[in-house]
């Protein structure tokens, strides 16, 4: 049949495929399964004669395809941050050479990921992806002796979170608002409501389903908490409204599950103790523990090495996460931190989303 197909193209050159015979078994073929493949998409069809990607590698021409494939721009990127290190010296396969490539690909893909697509319709950023500069930044940030963290390399606003929902509110007159909501775990119980668009939680979770046995979150919780008719799951979420002198002084909350509660309560010690701006102490790195499992959980780069062997010494035993956790959203009346509060003449409200989030933003109105 193959052969009977490539005989009529070779006949009757492109109709064959895009106008023919075939193109209605092909169109048939996906009908029957469901697709939607129709005869104008056939018809339609061109071929773009578009212009290559070219670099250069270590004095090397390249050229390879362009938009819509990512291929070209691609390896040219991975090649411009390699050219900055002596590849020969460290030799094929040895975990120098391996770590600079893994870190090229991890960045360029990001990059492929977030910004590329169909230049009929993208405005693909070519030129920034191709430039030698461009390549020198990416190799700055690319640690020496470390792994890099993919979640940390996410784009603003890719994708929608997984998580609960966290938002904190100020108005004009002065009202705060600080709300979490939850379904649960992601999708809930993964049940839509008929004719709703509404989903089902699944925050029977949140209980205690047997004394000992740990939840979605690890928690290892009792009686207090067992599941009872007409009764509420114990919740960690943490809207929370900080007031001095009965004035708002800090909106706060996050997502994080069994973490919400840590994740607010470092914000908060972070402004009022550390001095940190909001914006800081919602970024900083985040450590929790929650009794049992008896771990203290660490966010990447949250503890330096020393204190790390300090802490194990003392009988820690530290959970070294590879990923970040949480998406708080907080105000700050009167200032940035609490220097500047102090100061007087800081803005009127200062709002902050967490950098780890993947979407969410700190408006004005
Ligand atoms: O109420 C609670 O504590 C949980 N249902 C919250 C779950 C959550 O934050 C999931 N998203 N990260």
């Amino acid at each position: 049949d193959l052969a009977a197909s490539l005989d009529a193209i070779s006949e009757k050159g492109t109709d064959a495929f895009y106008k023919g015979a075939i193109a209605d078994a092909i169109i048939k073929a996906s009908g029957a399964k469901g697709g939607i493949l129709a005869k104008p998409d056939f018809e339609q069809y061109a071929v773009r004669e578009l212009k290559p990607v070219t670099c250069t590698y270590r004095g090397y021409e390249i050229t390879s395809s362009p938009p819509p494939s990512s291929g070209g721009i691609i390896i040219c990127e991975i090649l411009n941050v390699l050219e900055g290190y002596p590849l020969s010296y460290l030799g094929a396969g040895s975990a120098e050479t391996v770590h600079v490539m893994v870190e090229a690909m991890r960045y360029a893909y990001v990059d492929r990921n977030s910004a590329l697509g169909d230049p009929d319709f993208v405005d693909n950023p070519v030129s920034k992806l191709l430039d030698k500069a461009y390549a020198k930044d990416i190799r700055d940030k690319i640690d020496p002796f470390r792994a890099g963290v993919s979640q940390d390399l996410m784009p603003k606003g890719f994708g929608e979170s997984k998580e609960t929902t966290h938002y904190s509110i100020i108005d004009d007159a002065g009202n705060a608002v600080a709300v979490t909501y939850t379904l649960n775990g992601s999708f809930g119980a993964g049940v839509v409501a008929d004719g709703t668009g509404i989903l089902l939680n699944n925050e029977m979770d949140d209980f205690t389903q047997k004394p000992g046995v740990p939840n979605l979150y690890g928690l290892v919780q009792g009686e207090a908490n067992a599941i009872q008719p007409k009764k509420t799951p114990l919740s960690s979420m943490s809207p929370t409204v900080v007031a001095k002198d009965g004035k708002p002084f800090m909106v706060i909350g996050s997502p994080g599950g069994s973490r919400i509660i840590t994740i607010t309560l470092e914000a908060i010690v972070n402004v009022i103790d550390h001095g940190m701006n909001i914006q800081e102490a919602i970024d900083a790195p985040r450590i929790h523990h929650q009794w049992l499992p008896d771990k203290v959980y660490v966010e990447p780069f949250g503890l330096s090495p020393d204190t790390e062997k300090l802490l194990a010494g003392m009988g820690y035993h530290l959970d070294l996460a590879d990923q970040t956790w949480g998406q708080a959203a907080g105000i700050l009346v009167g200032g940035k931190s609490l220097a500047e509060i102090e100061k007087g003449g800081g803005a009127r409200y200062n709002g902050a989303i967490d950098s780890r989030a993947a979407s969410g933003e700190a408006l004005g109105y």
